[in-house]
């Protein structure tokens, strides 16, 4: 029964961590806890906000859902590698593949759009607090969270369509552990012109755009906040921007340095060292990032734990 006996001619191989066999326990093992952190941690604060009417605001509302977004990306990921790195099995078949890229690009973006928008409430409520709440209704920020979803579903669905077209001659060996984009398009043998066309597009839209917002609403915040004459009001500002600003450097930082890099420069291994913090860390950072520097959390957290005991008793 060896790996050809499953194996139909057009699956992948997914061969990023197969070469050092003798660590794969060891990466099973951290996999398994930074997966557990990130989908409980995550999955916690969702639940403390949703049972918080204190926290029945915009700003958690949206960091709710980047919660959510955020277990949902490790879903994606996590659960195939561990399964390969147990069975020692390294197939995904050809559907398995597109399919997990398609999630892995849609919630990415998602990702970065909820930054977007998590900058632009932060920009209304201290910059313009008369106006907050007529702006940030819920109508508005259902709107936003909703369009959000659409527009990284449909940019990330023209993409694996165009993909699904492929073929796959050669090699079908992918030397990383999900499949991402650029392992993918090396192992092309179809003209990918129009597939890089788009994705460059893409890529600048989605990238330029939510950036260019966030780096803008925080510029008028740091602005707004130094003229902000007492150091406590100060203090309470930057200790919410904060937070926002930990997780977006945290994003983008390791977004650019994977991906904006031509792709004949692309190597494999500080490719997959980077894609690891990428998918993993980023993700498991956020609910710690929020919860431990902020007071309402620690208290909707809180509150949370004891009403489950109380409830329980
Ligand atoms: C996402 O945001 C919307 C709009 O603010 C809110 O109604 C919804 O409850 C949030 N979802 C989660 C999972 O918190």
């Amino acid at each position: 029964m060896g790996i050809t006996n499953q194996t139909s001619i057009s699956d992948f191989l997914l061969l990023g961590f197969s070469q050092h066999p003798e660590q794969q326990p060891l990466l099973f093992v951290l996999f398994l806890a930074g997966y557990l952190v990130t989908v409980l941690g995550n999955l916690l604060i969702v639940l403390a906000i949703g049972s918080d009417p204190h926290l029945h605001t915009p700003m958690y509302f949206f960091l709710a859902n980047l919660s959510f977004v955020d277990t949902c990306f490790s879903c994606t990921i996590v659960p195939k590698v561990l399964v390969n790195l147990h069975t020692q099995h390294y197939t995904i078949s050809h559907t398995g593949c597109l399919v997990q890229m398609y999630f892995f690009m849609a919630l990415a973006l998602l990702d970065d759009f909820l930054l977007a928008v998590m900058a632009y409430d932060r920009y209304m409520a201290i910059c313009l607090p008369l106006h907050y709440s007529t702006v940030m209704c819920p109508q508005r920020c259902l709107l936003l969270v909703t369009a959000s979803w659409l527009c990284s579903h449909l940019l990330a669905f023209s993409l694996s369509l165009l993909m699904s077209h492929f073929s796959f001659c050669a090699s079908h060996s992918i030397p990383h552990f999900f499949c991402d984009v650029p392992p993918l398009l090396k192992l092309a043998c179809s003209d990918t012109h129009i597939f890089q066309v788009t994705m460059l597009t893409e890529a600048v839209l989605s990238g330029m755009i939510p950036l260019t917002c966030v780096l803008v609403s925080y510029a008028h915040i740091i602005h707004t906040v130094l003229r902000i004459p007492s150091a406590g009001g100060k203090h309470k500002v930057f200790s919410t921007c904060g937070s926002h600003l930990t997780v977006v450097t945290l994003f983008y930082g390791t977004l650019f340095l994977v991906y904006f890099r031509p792709s004949s420069s692309y190597s494999a291994d500080t490719g997959m060292v980077m894609s690891v913090i990428y998918t993993m860390v980023t993700a498991m950072m956020n609910p710690f990032i929020y919860s431990l520097r902020n007071r309402d959390m620690k208290g909707a957290l809180w509150r949370f734990f004891s009403w489950r005991k109380c409830s329980t008793q």
